[in-house]
């Protein structure tokens, strides 16, 4: 296994203790962030939650997360956040600038991963992770997010 691969296991058994006996869907996000945070060095890491506004219109906004500031609503198919919601599948993005529509809330994100939140059929939040550097994402960061963001429900 990749040390990648060996941090995100570890990382995993830690989120399942840190999760067990809270039901808190907001503290829950804001530990899970902060773990995958802090273990892996990321730049920025954070939910934004599928919230229906007064006219009963969905977006995304902002939730738990740890970094800089960043924008708070995010319509449906815009950006990668928007992308990932409205096509219900992790989006792995090399290269920020290469992506048509990319949201760009700080200049310093260069790659980015977005990782879709089930609850029962349908995407209740996003988590999206930023990186400083190019390419940072692959496969092993999706297939392990997935199953971490697993432990919401
Ligand atoms: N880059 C994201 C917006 C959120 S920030 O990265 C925190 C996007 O394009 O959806």
């Amino acid at each position: 296994m990749t040390d990648k691969g060996l941090k995100y296991t570890q990382l995993l058994k830690e989120a399942t203790a840190l999760l067990d006996g809270e039901t808190d869907m907001i503290a829950n996000m804001a530990n899970m962030a902060a773990l995958i945070h802090e273990t892996m060095g990321f730049w920025w890491t954070g939910f934004y939650i599928v919230r229906a506004d007064k006219d009963g219109k969905e977006q995304l906004v902002l939730g738990p997360f740890q970094g800089p500031i960043a924008c708070t609503r995010i319509a449906l198919g815009r950006g990668v956040c928007g992308t990932s919601w409205q096509r219900r599948k992790t989006i792995v993005v090399p290269d920020v600038e290469q992506f048509p529509g990319h949201i760009a809330c700080s200049s310093e994100s260069r790659s980015e991963i977005v990782v879709p939140v089930f609850k029962a059929d349908k995407v209740s939040a996003v988590l999206d992770i930023d990186s400083r550097y190019l390419d940072t994402f692959d496969e092993t960061d999706a297939s392990y997010l997935e199953q971490i963001v697993k432990l919401l429900n």
